[in-house]
């Protein structure tokens, strides 16, 4: 029987996870149909019982229900805690469990770049929940310092402040986004800066050897910036893939190989 999964989310019409799990599906033999589904601001949780009461398999969930996904589970992985936010739901014995792909997604879109998080240093920029939704997966595949700079440098704090025993073996500190400075093995835009078209400039005093911006399909005075000093940079359309062949294989059993499909 075809297994129905979805993507929830408003706007939804810019999402690409049904070509891409279709493309999964086409790889790996598994029959199953993607969807979109737009829901009322108001109407997040009565539109996923729904979906999940009429046999629905599994769900991604993106702007602006993230949270309201991860307040909806019953089952949480330890990732999704550390993030406060769920982008992958399935059911399991009458739970609703929930995951967030989001940091391995990135992670994984790194390593395919072969650039190596091992005992990096890493300046993430933002404190927002692209910053929260990663963090915990960079630190575990082995990243020696993250740096979290911040416009409002108390968010910054707050996100150390909640992770910093999650990994001992990394170091977590933060910067205020005004005062950037130092030499780093990556920097990662995750504010939300490129989505609105703002400039982010990255002062001389700042030293970096791979650049990645979560966004993609934008213009980025980021990667503009990474580009012109002529650093090894990409935008996050790996990140977007990456996310979606660890929910792919949560709800499948199967593993695509993300250079494929990139
Ligand atoms: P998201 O879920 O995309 O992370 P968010 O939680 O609203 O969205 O966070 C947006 C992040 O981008 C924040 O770190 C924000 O900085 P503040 O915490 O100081 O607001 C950052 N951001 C957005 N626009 C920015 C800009 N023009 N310059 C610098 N930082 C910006």
């Amino acid at each position: 029987m075809t297994k129905q999964f979805a993507v929830i989310g408003n706007p939804i019409e810019q999402s690409r996870s049904p070509e891409l799990h279709h493309a999964f599906a086409a790889k790996t033999g598994v029959d199953l149909n993607y969807k979109k589904i737009l829901a009322p601001l108001d109407g997040f949780e009565k539109t996923t019982k729904d979906f999940f009461v009429q046999g629905g398999v599994g769900m991604n969930v993106t702007v602006p229900f993230k949270e309201q996904a991860f307040a909806l589970c019953d089952q949480l992985t330890e990732r999704a805690k550390i993030a406060k936010a769920v982008n992958t739901l399935w059911m399991q014995d009458g739970k609703l469990f929930g995951d967030n792909t989001d940091g391995q997604g990135l992670v994984a879109a790194i390593q395919a770049l072969g650039w190596n998080l091992a005992n990096s240093r890493i300046l993430i920029l933002g404190a927002g929940g692209a910053t929260r939704g990663v963090i915990y997966p960079l630190m575990q595949a082995g990243a020696k310092q993250i740096v979290i700079a911040n416009r409002t440098l108390a968010r910054a704090e707050q996100l150390v402040d909640d992770l910093k025993t999650a990994v001992p073996e990394t170091e977590l500190q933060t910067i205020a986004l005004d005062q950037l400075s130092g030499e780093f093995d990556f920097v990662i835009n995750a504010t939300s800066a490129s989505l609105t078209g703002d400039v982010l400039q990255l002062p001389e005093t700042l030293v970096f050897h791979h650049a990645y911006e979560m966004a993609y399909g934008k213009s980025s005075s980021f990667l503009d910036q990474a580009q012109a000093r002529q650093v090894p940079s990409t935008d996050g359309f790996g990140m977007l893939v990456g996310q979606a062949i660890e929910a792919f294989s949560i709800w499948n059993g199967v593993k695509p190989e993300l250079k494929d499909f990139l």
